[in-house]
């Protein structure tokens, strides 16, 4: 500690330091007391652990982009549905691990209307939050085929689903795919999938964090590829529909949210409650097995589970392990949202339109501090404006400016975290921003550029 101060009390007499929004002693004094190796390389929940310390310290208000949380109210129509659940007495019973009917019938009814694919009731099971979708997920599909013991991610991405992983004690691997849009996916997804130890390949669509949207033509690259190598693509559509820059908000009616369940016939796909319902809380989101997939037969996974049907044991072994079934009250709650939004009742894209708004306004302060976006195209067109955005400054690395920034009461996290090879930039999350707090923004953005002149 007396290193740590001896070295702040130096860095103060430098100019850089004299006018940072929030203290320098205080902020390298949080740091420290923070024990992370590194900041810049912390995870999304020790990021908000400093910042929670330093703005209790100081007194002031961070801009906080850190972390994904979604910024809006959670729908009425959920929490009304889970009161009432509640108090029809269904708490003392464990709910059925394959989920309650009422919701399975709205999952595949909202994949019928706004993916426009069809999808058996009893292959739609939910899950606590996507999150535990894809762990049960990677613990089966990895377990099927014993020469396939590696997952491909698709990056950049939820660093969530790479720690699974290395909690698992599962193999994998990546592939950035800024370089590689369009035909280009093609070359290197193959070379990938030849190699015969790729056991399944996930991306978010849109993408966390880049917010690029794969097309059509590489969602039909990716399924044709999985299927010609038999490996089965995760498809992880947290951010469902909220591509704005189409309307894909009308149900049964195309165009519908892109995918890859239109090029290949296995395929997993997980929906998230959280940003889509701004229902986070209750952890609640689903996994859409296909009718193939679900009634295929894999024989090693009787190395760890009592049936070699796939179906039966990502329920009845991996989802009844992990957690015994889904809380009962959360399930009534998303079959409401589902069905309201089957029925045209729920706009829930309107709603969640105000992230891309927010984005377009934050993007131009940064752009207009001397910061560029990292990820700037989405194939030959610029990025569109969602909940994240990328961006970097100067030559510093992401992990240097996401430091940086903490002395000017912003924070992020750094793209190294995700699998990006972009190792200069950090993702921003605009879902916590206030509209109100933009104009600080703006003026802690110009406060840093000044002072990196
Ligand atoms: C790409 C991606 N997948 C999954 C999740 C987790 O979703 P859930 O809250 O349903 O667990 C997130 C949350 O930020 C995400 O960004």
């Amino acid at each position: 500690m007396k290193e740590v101060l001896e070295n702040t009390l130096l860095e103060t007499s430098s100019e850089k330091w004299k006018n940072t929004p929030i203290d320098y002693n205080l902020v390298k004094q949080k740091i420290a007391e923070s024990k992370l190796p590194s900041v810049g390389k912390a995870s999304i929940r020790e990021i908000r652990s400093l910042i929670n310390a330093i703005e209790k310290a100081s007194g002031k208000k961070f801009i906080r982009m850190e972390m994904g949380v979604p910024g809006l109210p959670a729908s009425e129509i959920g929490i009304n549905a889970e009161i009432e659940a509640l108090k029809s007495g269904i708490a003392n019973h464990y709910p059925e691990i394959e989920g309650i009917p009422e919701l399975k019938k709205e999952i595949s009814r909202f994949v019928k209307f706004f993916i426009g694919i069809n999808v058996q009731e009893r292959f739609c099971i939910p899950c606590t939050g996507s999150t535990s979708g894809s762990f049960i997920t990677f613990l089966t599909l990895t377990r099927a085929n014993k020469n396939k013991d590696t997952v491909l991610f698709l990056d950049p991405g939820f660093p969530v689903h790479k720690m699974q992983l290395k909690v698992l004690g599962i193999n994998q691997t990546s592939i950035d795919v800024y370089e590689f849009r369009g035909e280009k996916l093609k070359n290197i997804l193959e070379e990938k999938l030849k190699a015969g130890n790729i056991s399944c390949l996930l991306y978010s669509n849109p993408n966390n964090p880049s917010w690029i949207c794969f097309t059509e033509d590489e969602l039909k690259i990716i399924g044709e590829l999985c299927a010609k190598y038999d490996v089965i693509p995760i498809e992880d559509l947290a951010y469902f529909n909220m591509d704005f820059r189409k309307d894909y908000s009308i149900p049964g009616k195309e165009p519908y949210q892109p995918s890859v369940s239109n090029y290949c016939k296995d395929y997993i796909i997980l929906i998230s409650s959280s940003k889509i319902f701004s229902y986070a809380g209750q952890r609640i989101g689903c996994i859409v097995i296909s009718d193939s997939l679900f009634g295929r037969d894999y024989p090693d996974l009787l190395r760890y589970y009592s049936s070699s049907g796939f179906g039966h044991t990502i329920i009845y072994g991996s989802a009844y392990s992990v957690s015994a079934g889904v809380t009962h009250s959360s399930q009534y709650a998303y079959a409401a949202l589902l069905k309201a939004a089957n029925e045209g009742k729920l706009d829930f894209i309107k709603t969640v339109k105000v992230y891309g708004k927010r984005a377009k306004l934050m993007k131009k302060m940064f752009t207009e501090n001397g910061f560029r976006i990292v990820y700037d195209h989405d194939v030959d067109s610029l990025i569109a404006d969602g909940f994240y955005f990328t961006v970097a400054y100067s030559n510093y690395s992401g992990e240097k400016l996401l430091e940086e920034l903490l002395y000017y009461g912003i924070s992020a996290i750094s793209l190294s975290n995700t699998g990006s090879l972009r190792k200069e930039g950090i993702r921003a999350c605009v879902s916590l921003v206030k509209d109100s707090q933009l104009p600080e923004l703006e003026e802690r953005l110009r406060i840093f550029n000044l002072n990196n002149q």
